[in-house]
Order: C-alpha cells, then structure tokens, then sequence
C-alpha cells in the first residue's frame, strides 16, 4: 500500500547531502548544510565537549529517563545562556525552558503547542527563511504567511518593506518567526534599534513572538549576539524561543535544544509548561541525555566554560577570515559581482543571490556544492579549498552570464 503515498520529500539542503556523499569526486566541496568545519575540512568535537563527556563516561550511573521536560540543571541553565541571569522575564519567575531534540524538535514543539491553542493559529516568516521552518508550521497545522525580510538588490535587510507588511497584515493573537542573529539563509540580521522597533510592533499589534536562536555565539559572541532577542524578552509579556546548542557546541548529532516559554505571570508559566508537556509526550515522551548533560558540565565548570568560548571565538574568527579571504580570491579573478555581502552578512551563511544556473554549474563542473537557493555555508570554507571554490565560482558566473547572452 506504500505506493499510494504522496510525499514533498526531504528539503533540499538534506537531499543534496545525501548527493554530496555518494559523489565519487575527490575535490568535490560541500558548502551546504550549516556546521562548522576546522582548517582541514573537519567537522571537528570541542576540548571541551571531549573532556566534559570523558566526565560523564566517568561519573554517569544511571540510564533511567530524565523526564518530559528533560534534565533539570539543564533546563535551569538555559533561561541564563540565552538572557542573562538578570533578565526581568527569569526574577519575575514568569519563564521556563524544556529540553529538546535539537533546535528543529523545539520548533516543532512549539509550532505543536501553538495549534493547540488554535487551530490552524497564523505565524508570520521572514521570506526567505530555513528550509525546514515551514514544512514544520505546516504540518503541526498551523497557517503560515510571509513578510519581506532580504532584498536581493543590495543583499540586505529590507526592513521598511518588513515593518510596513507586519503593521498592514498581522492581525491579534498571530505568531511572527524571527531569528535571533545570524538568519538563516540570508546571514542578514536586524540591528539592536531594529528589534526594539519590532519589539513595539509586536506589543501594539498584540502578535506573540517565537524566536528561533540557532546560532548564538557564531557572529560576535554569546552575550552580543542574543542583545535583540534580550530587548524583546524583557519588554513583551509573552514569548517563545527556540533554541539549538549544535551549533556552539558542535554537538549536531546530540540532538540537544531547548523550548522556552515566556509568560504573562507564573500562574499562566504553569499552565503552558503543561500545555508544552503534553505535546512533548504525545510527540516522542522525552528526550535523549547526552547533550544536555555536556552542554550542563562546561557551562558549569568555570575552567571549562572558560575553554569553551575561547574555542568559540576561534570558531567565529575562522569565519570572519574564511569571508574576508573568499572575497579577496573573487577580486583577484575579476569576477563580475559585488562580493560586499560576503563581509557584511553574518554567521555561518551568506547568501550569494547565485541563481539556478550557476548553483547547477558549480556543482556539476566543479563538484562544489551550496544550497540550491545560492547560500553557501562559508565555514565549510578552508585555506586548501579556497583557490579551487574562487576558479569554480568565477567560471560558472561567466559561463551562466554568457548562456544568458
Ligand atoms: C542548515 O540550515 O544547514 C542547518 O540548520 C542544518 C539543517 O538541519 O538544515
């Protein structure tokens, strides 16, 4: 009876890795889905990841479940790593955060727990946005609509153009999806003045916020990079945000995040915890332990907390010298594009506004891989491949140009 199923398939970004992998060619280069590779194209594990699970190795002596809602210090931790111990919504005790598969399993969480306070309840998303946000909405029901975000003119944020579509069209009780920094796939993000300006949208309009925070720390720092989203948490009444540690911590197949509820006041806190808890169980009971508790072991060890954010802020300057040396290679071929946006955009991505053709040909005639909507992943960029990715990129931007004349 399997032949009767009608499906869309798994999004782009994981079919072309599955592509990547079975490709024979040697010099081939993935630059398509979001983790971080060190100088020798390895997608490396943490000293401090290494040393914290050696501890629980160690030290670990049971394997009983940890509860819906996951690992305790875990879930205690997470309210401080994303605001700040300081935060109003964390004295005024009005939030709570649930571990979580990942940052994708706390988005569907959230989007599950959103239609069950209303059928088919609208969320708002940035156009373009990831791949897997809105298959997510959709399939827990929810309605999902668009407000501009990137203009491909100047490869930036078009943010009049998103502030005038929320003010016309987002009506009372809608959710609006907005990433806390380094937006995926654009690497384009709002400025500090921009979020409080959307922080009084959101409160005048009476729309709920839920913030995806996948990449905190990959841009300027933990702190710097969570400032909107920390503006916005202590000025709206409510709010949800969902959170991924694959990405800082590197800890991809962990499968470690968090769903965090902000609340009117801790009465109304308790009835979404049980609300979120209740879709948790039906969806897959709790959680896996492993990385919550690596992630609960650096963050509380000061040594090792320490080690861990000097390893991160390599992290960050590998990207930012990975940015700033693709567009010196593209200025050595003349190629004829504003690489700009390669040093202004931030985080893992850029998005480069190839089109099809030249995606297509990068791929096929120099076995370079990005995302089939041209953002690359610029920390799978190294020094060894970085001659090979500027001749691959300057030959299929000439090559589609002169097909197109
Ligand atoms: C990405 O956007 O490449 C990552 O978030 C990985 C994924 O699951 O798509």
């Amino acid at each position: 009876m399997f032949e009767s199923i009608q499906t869309r398939g798994v999004d782009n970004l994981l079919s072309l890795m599955q592509t990547f992998r079975a490709d024979p060619r040697p010099h081939k280069v993935d630059l398509v889905v979001g983790v971080y590779k060190d100088e020798h194209g390895h997608v490396p594990i943490m000293r401090s990841v290494k040393e914290a699970e050696q501890r629980l190795v160690d030290g670990e002596n049971t394997k009983n479940y940890v509860g819906i809602s996951g690992d305790a210090d875990f879930c205690a931790l997470v309210p401080d790593v994303l605001l700040g111990a300081a935060a109003k919504p964390i004295v005024e005790r009005r939030m709570q955060s649930m571990q979580t598969p990942g940052g994708s399993g706390a988005l569907k969480v959230a989007c599950d727990f959103l239609n069950t306070m209303e059928k088919g309840k609208r969320i708002w998303v940035s156009t373009p946005t990831w791949a897997n946000h809105i298959p997510v909405a959709k399939d827990a029901g929810l309605t999902v609509d668009h407000y501009p975000y990137f203009r491909p003119s100047d490869k930036g944020l078009d943010f009049a153009g998103m502030m005038d579509h929320l003010q016309a069209n987002a009506r009372s009780g809608d959710v609006v999806l907005l990433h806390a920094c380094c937006h995926n796939p654009t690497g384009v993000d709002l400025s500090l003045e921009q979020w409080q300006t959307v922080t009084e949208l959101v409160m005048n309009r009476g729309l709920l916020p839920l913030v995806d925070c996948a990449y905190q720390g990959l841009a300027e720092g933990m702190e710097a990079d969570a400032s909107g989203l920390r503006h916005m948490a202590d000025a709206v009444p409510e709010m949800l945000i969902a959170n991924s540690f694959s990405k800082n911590f590197g800890i991809y197949r962990e499968r470690t995040g968090a769903i965090s509820v902000i609340a009117q006041s801790p009465a109304q806190l308790e009835q979404a915890k049980v609300g979120i808890e209740t879709v948790i169980r039906s969806n897959y009971s709790m959680p896996p332990s492993h990385g919550a508790r690596v992630v609960t072991t650096i963050l509380s060890d000061p040594a090792l907390c320490e080690d861990w954010q000097a390893e991160l802020s390599k992290i960050r300057a590998r990207i930012t010298e990975m940015r700033h040396a693709l567009q010196g290679k593209l200025h050595q071929r003349q190629v004829n594009l504003d690489t700009g946006f390669l040093t202004t955009q931030r985080g893992m991505f850029s998005y480069t506004g190839f089109s099809p053709e030249v995606v297509k040909r990068l791929k096929e005639d120099s076995a370079i891989y990005i995302a089939g909507d041209g953002r690359i992943n610029i920390a799978g960029l190294c020094h060894a491949n970085l001659e090979g990715v500027a001749d691959g990129m300057a030959a299929a931007i000439a090559a589609a140009r002169s097909a197109d004349s």
